[in-house]
Parts: C-alpha cells; sequence; structure tokens
C-alpha cells in the first residue's frame, strides 16, 4: 500500500505544475482560466458502473495498453493512443474513464475543454502538448479530454471563424498525437456528447480512433444502477437505508433517464428522508414510495437543470 501522505504531496506537486503550464501559457496567450485536475490514484471502478456492457469490456481492454504496453509488439503492433467515448449526457463517460485509470493504476488528468476561455481556445494543442510532457514524465496516465466538442470551438466564435481557428487546433493536436512517443503510456481518453461536432481528423487511424458507444441506460440497466447506489448508500451509513425497492412501479416511470438523473432522484430522496427526521419526523426506511416522489420532482426542474448544464450545446 502506497503511503496517503506520500501521495498527497505527490498530487499537489503535480497540480502545482500543472498550474504552472497554465500561468505561463496564460502570460503568452493571455485571458487563460481553466486547469487539469489531476487524481493519482481514482477511487472509482468498472464495478461502480452499472448498464453499458459493451463500453465496459471494451475499455477494461484498454488497460492493457497502460499496464503492459509491449504486449503489442508481440503481437506486431504499436499500442493504440486513445478511444472517444460518445453518448448523451449523464451515461458514464467521465466515470469510465476514471475507472480505467484504476484498473491500470494510472494517473488521471481531467481536462475540461470548455472551461478554457476565448483567446485560449484556439492555442487548447498547445497546452495539450505540455500536459502530454509532464504526463508522460509521470508514468502511466489516462488523460481525459472531456467535452471534446469544444474543440469545434462552436462556443467561443462567430461559425466562420470558428471553422477554420478549429481546423488549425485540429491539425496541431492531431501532429501531437500522432508525435507520441509508441512506448509512452499515456492513453488520451476524450468523450463527447457530440459525435456531430467533431473533427474526423481527431479519430483518424493512429489517433482516436476507437469509437465507443456509451449508451443511455434501458429499464434493466437502470434497475442496475439504483441496486448499485443503494447498496453504496447501505455501505456508507453503515446500516440498511432502503425498504425493498419494487421496480414494476419504479421503471415504468424512469423512462428515458440517464445515470447521472438516477444519482440525483436517489440524492433528493435521501435529502428528504434527512429534511424530514430533521424536523422530528420518526426515522423510517426510504421506500418506493419516496423514490417516486423524488422522481415526480425531479422531472418537474429536470429540463430547466439540463438546459442551464448542457442548453448551449444541444
Ligand atoms: N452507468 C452508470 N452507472 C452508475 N452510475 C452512473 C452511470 N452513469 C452515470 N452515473 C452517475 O452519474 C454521475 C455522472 O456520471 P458521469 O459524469 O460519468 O456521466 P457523463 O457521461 O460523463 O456525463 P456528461 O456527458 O454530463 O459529462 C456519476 O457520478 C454517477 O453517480
Ligand atoms: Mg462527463
Amino acid at each position: 500500500m502506497a503511503d496517503p501522505e506520500k501521495s498527497n504531496d505527490h498530487e499537489w506537486a503535480l497540480q502545482r505544475r500543472l498550474e504552472d503550464v497554465f500561468a505561463k501559457l496564460g502570460e503568452k496567450f493571455g485571458d487563460l482560466t481553466g486547469r487539469v485536475e489531476t487524481h493519482l490514484r481514482p477511487t472509482v471502478t468498472f464495478e461502480d458502473v452499472g448498464g453499458v456492457r459493451q463500453a465496459k469490456a471494451q475499455l477494461r481492454g484498454f488497460a492493457v495498453a497502460l499496464t503492459d504496453p509491449d504486449l503489442y509488439a508481440r503481437w506486431g503492433i504499436t499500442p493504440p493512443k486513445g478511444v472517444l467515448l460518445y453518448g448523451p449526457p449523464g451515461t458514464g463517460k467521465t466515470t469510465l474513464a476514471q475507472a480505467l485509470a484504476t484498473a491500470s493504476g494510472a494517473i488521471f488528468y481531467h481536462l475540461r475543454l470548455t472551461n478554457l476561455t476565448s483567446k485560449f481556445g484556439t492555442n487548447t494543442a498547445e497546452l495539450l502538448q505540455e500536459v502530454l510532457k509532464i504526463a508522460t514524465g509521470e508514468g502511466k496516465a489516462v488523460l481525459f479530454l472531456d467535452e471534446a466538442e469544444a474543440l469545434s470551438l462552436e462556443h467561443l466564435l462567430p461559425p466562420p471563424q470558428a471553422l477554420e481557428a478549429s481546423a488549425r487546433l485540429v491539425a496541431t493536436l492531431c501532429e501531437k498525437l500522432d508525435a507520441m512517443e509508441p512506448a509512452a503510456r499515456v492513453l488520451v481518453v476524450a468523450a463527447t456528447t457530440r459525435t456531430d461536432a467533431l473533427d474526423p481528423a481527431l479519430v483518424a487511424p493512429g489517433r482516436l480512433d476507437h469509437l465507443i458507444e456509451v449508451a443511455p441506460p434501458d429499464a434493466d440497466d437502470q434497475r442496475e444502477i439504483l441496486e448499485l447506489m443503494r447498496v453504496r448508500t447501505e455501505k456508507n451509513a453503515g446500516r440498511q437505508v432502503f425498504a425493498p425497492i419494487d421496480y414494476d412501479i419504479v421503471l415504468p416511470v424512469m423512462g428515458g433517464m440517464s445515470g447521472a438523473d438516477i444519482a440525483v432522484i436517489v440524492r433528493r430522496a435521501l435529502e428528504a428522508k434527512v429534511h424530514a427526521v430533521g424536523a422530528g419526523a420518526p426515522p423510517s426506511l426510504l421506500t418506493t414510495e419516496n423514490l417516486l416522489e423524488a422522481i415526480d420532482g425531479y422531472k418537474g426542474v429536470r429540463g430547466v437543470v439540463e438546459k442551464i448544464r448542457y442548453g448551449q450545446y444541444l
């Protein structure tokens, strides 16, 4: 077991180096916000992800690219450089990328492209190169490019300029990917909700050339996700929290809901319980009825929440 204190120091030092990169590039290009977040030891595992069986199986396979890249050479090929996860909001893309880092003992670098400000947008490739340089020196890495559709720069520039600037940005980015040493134990994982806004050059052979769909959950998957959340909640609480859930009643009203929606609903139901007990109600297990109330309440505000979160990209 690694010393947690040492690992904290390491994470802090690494975070500082990445922040230096941002500061230096900010001086060079001006007006740079955003950051890369690192998790030296992410705790999310593939077991925490419900549904998306195919995506999970495919990603598990890619752990070898980090843990045993020489294996590819033994079969006469170079290890993959990256994958693209695509699917609707809240289906588990970020969670899966973290689980891959956990499974392969890699550092997780989380770069949110939408956080980069306007002047900097077009210089993202340079930022990426600097981050890649640091990551390569640190050992195994999952470099997560979240919200990859932001590379289209549609959110920053008017359409004609966006198209041109984005073409330049993607070209530079592709150069960096092409130049990555085959021996580098860095796997780039990009994620997007919008395949239509992605440049095909990015997913050309030798780049992010594995497209992995992270599909929305069907009813069985939703059940699996709810059960995972029930088990995790009860583990955290150290006691039984839920009465048996009547899935025949709950699932039919959850059509179209993602894992992220389900997480919010469970949280809301639990919060309502805490508030009721806080106000003097006798403690009781969380019932199917309580879940239904939370689902109902959430349906009322979900549209607004989604609009605020994703509105500009839909
Ligand atoms: N398949 C799933 N299994 C279990 N939990 C899930 C799943 N999908 C989403 N969740 C829950 O929803 C939260 C958000 O999921 P996550 O951030 O991985 O989705 P995402 O696809 O990256 O969303 P976005 O497109 O908004 O970035 C997770 O922390 C988790 O609690
Ligand atoms: Mg995400």
